[in-house]
C-alpha cells in the first residue's frame, strides 16, 4: 500500500528507488534492477537527463526512427521521428515515396505571430480604462526593454498590446491581448516573462493614473501567461497529381481519388470521424515534435482548438478533384523551435536536428506539417482500400511475436509466413505453436 512521503525530492536517487520500489511494486529486486538497467552506462550523460525534471530515477525509452525520401519544396529530407506506435514510421516512408514520384511536398509559412495574455479585473469606467490604457502603451512597451534586447537584435519582440474587454462574460475581466515574433525560439519563456512584466507595469501605472478612482485604481491581474492558441502561426503543406496517376493494386485511379476526397470530406462534417482522422495527423507531428525536442502538449492543444475553430471539430486536412487533378493539403498552426529548450541539450535532439539539416522554426514547421499530411495520406489511403488493419497488424506482428516469447529464428520464420496470410491475435499464436513443435 502506497503511504505519503515527506520530502521526496530530497531523497537521493537511491532513496527513491528503494523508496518507490519497496512501496509500490511486488518485487522490489527486479524493479531496481529494471529502473537501473535502463540508466546511461555514461554517468555525466545519465546526469544529464536526470537533471531535465526532478525525482528523475530511470529513462523511458520510445523508438527513435528515420522516414527517409521527402521531397519538400524540391529538396529532400530524411524526417526523424520518436513514436512507439508500430506502422507511424513505415507509413511515412511509404507516403514519401509515393509523393516523391509525383512531384513532392509543396510547403508556405502562413504567419509565425505567438500570443500571450494579461488576464485582469478592473471594476470602474470602461471609457477610463482605454484612455489609461492609450496614454500607457508607450510605458507598457518600453518596460520590457531589457528582456527583449536580445530577441529585437535578432529581428523578433513583442508585436502589440491590445486591450480587449471582456466583461460581458466575467464582470470586470479584460485582458491585454500580446503578439509576439519569437523567430527561432518557441517563445514560452520570453513571452511569460515580458507578460509578467507588463502586468506588474499594468498594476503600478494605473497606482498613479490621476482619472481613476481609488477603486479603479486597483487593478486585480489573475494572471499572465502565453497561449497555446496560436491560428497565426501557421503552416501549409500540400500534394497535388493528375487523378491518373493515382492507381495502386487495390483500386483504379478514379474510385480511388473520388473515395479518398469522400472520406475527407466525412471527416470535415463528423466530429467522431474528424477526432480520428486528426489524431492519424498527430502521429506524424507528434513524433517529429517529440524527436526535435519540441512541446507536444503544446502543439496537440493548439492544433485541435484550430481543428475546432468555425464552432465544430472539423478536419485539419482538405481535399479536392479539380479538372483532372487531385489536391490534399493540411493548414495546421505549429509553435516550434529550433532554438532554446531542450534543443542544445538533449543529445538525440541535436542530431534530430543535423539530419533535418539544422533548420530554422520556420522551416521544421513545414518538415512537421508534411509529416502530418504524409501521415493522414497513408491512414486514409489504406482505410478506403484494404482497411487500416492489414498493414497496421503486419507492422505490429513483432510486438505480438516478443509478448508471445518467440525466438529470433522462430520471428524471421513467422515474418516470412505472414507476407501473405492474415495477421491476428490467433493466427500468430496458432502459427508459432505449430512451429513450436
Ligand atoms: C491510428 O493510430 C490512426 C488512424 O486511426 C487514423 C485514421 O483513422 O485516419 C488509422
Amino acid at each position: 500500500m502506497n503511504t505519503p512521503v515527506e520530502g521526496f525530492s530530497k531523497l537521493s536517487k537511491t532513496q527513491k528507488i528503494d523508496w518507490i520500489a519497496t512501496n509500490c511494486t511486488k518485487d522490489p529486486k527486479k524493479t531496481k534492477q529494471l529502473l537501473q538497467q535502463y540508466w546511461n552506462t555514461d554517468p555525466r550523460v545519465q546526469k544529464l537527463h536526470d537533471e531535465f525534471i526532478e525525482n528523475t530515477i530511470s529513462n523511458y525509452y520510445l523508438p527513435f526512427a528515420i522516414a527517409p525520401n521527402f521531397m519538400i519544396n524540391g529538396d529532400l529530407f530524411a524526417i526523424p521521428m520518436a513514436i512507439e506506435e508500430s506502422s507511424v514510421v513505415a507509413a511515412a516512408s511509404k507516403s514519401a515515396k509515393f509523393w516523391l514520384e509525383r512531384g513532392g511536398f509543396k510547403t508556405e509559412i502562413l504567419g509565425t505571430e505567438k500570443v500571450g495574455q494579461v488576464h485582469f479585473i478592473y471594476n470602474g469606467d470602461k471609457n477610463k480604462l482605454s484612455n489609461f490604457f492609450t496614454s500607457v502603451k508607450p510605458q507598457l512597451l518600453k518596460s520590457i526593454t531589457s528582456i527583449a534586447q536580445n530577441m529585437e537584435k535578432r529581428g523578433g519582440g513583442i508585436n502589440n498590446i491590445e486591450l480587449r474587454d471582456l466583461s460581458n462574460k466575467i464582470k470586470g475581466y479584460y485582458q491585454l491581448h500580446c503578439t509576439f515574433e519569437t523567430l527561432d525560439a518557441m517563445g514560452a519563456n520570453f513571452i511569460n516573462s515580458c507578460l509578467e512584466q507588463f502586468a506588474k507595469t499594468l498594476k503600478e501605472l494605473a497606482l498613479s493614473f490621476n482619472d481613476f478612482t481609488e477603486e479603479e485604481k486597483n487593478i486585480e491581474v489573475v494572471m499572465s501567461i502565453l497561449s497555446n492558441y496560436v491560428p497565426n502561426c501557421l503552416v501549409k503543406a500540400e500534394v497535388s497529381c493528375p487523378v491518373s496517376e493515382l492507381g495502386n493494386a487495390d483500386m483504379p485511379a478514379k474510385e480511388f481519388a473520388e473515395k479518398f476526397v469522400q472520406a475527407v470530406n466525412i471527416a470535415k462534417v463528423e466530429p467522431y470521424r474528424a477526432v480520428t482522422h486528426n489524431k492519424g495527423i498527430m502521429n506524424g507531428i507528434d513524433a517529429v515534435v517529440l524527436a526535435t525536442g519540441n512541446d507536444f502538449r503544446a502543439v496537440e492543444a493548439g492544433v485541435h482548438a484550430y481543428a475546432a475553430k468555425d464552432g465544430q471539430y472539423s478536419s485539419l486536412t482538405h481535399a479536392r478533384i479539380e479538372d483532372g487533378i487531385f489536391k490534399f493539403w493540411i493548414e495546421v498552426p505549429l509553435a516550434l523551435g529550433t532554438v532554446g529548450g531542450l534543443t542544445s541539450l538533449h543529445p538525440l535532439v541535436k542530431v534530430a536536428l543535423e539530419i533535418l539539416q539544422n533548420p530554422t522554426a520556420k522551416e521544421l514547421m513545414q518538415v512537421v506539417a508534411v509529416a502530418g499530411l504524409a501521415q493522414n495520406f497513408a491512414a486514409v489511403r489504406s482505410l478506403v482500400t484494404t482497411g487500416i488493419q492489414k498493414g497496421h497488424m503486419k507492422m505490429h506482428l513483432l510486438n505480438m511475436l516478443n509478448q508471445l516469447g518467440a525466438t529470433e529464428t522462430e520471428k524471421q520464420l513467422l515474418v516470412t509466413y505472414f507476407k501473405d496470410q492474415t495477421v491476428t491475435n490467433a493466427s500468430v499464436k496458432e502459427a508459432l505453436e505449430r512451429i513450436k513443435k
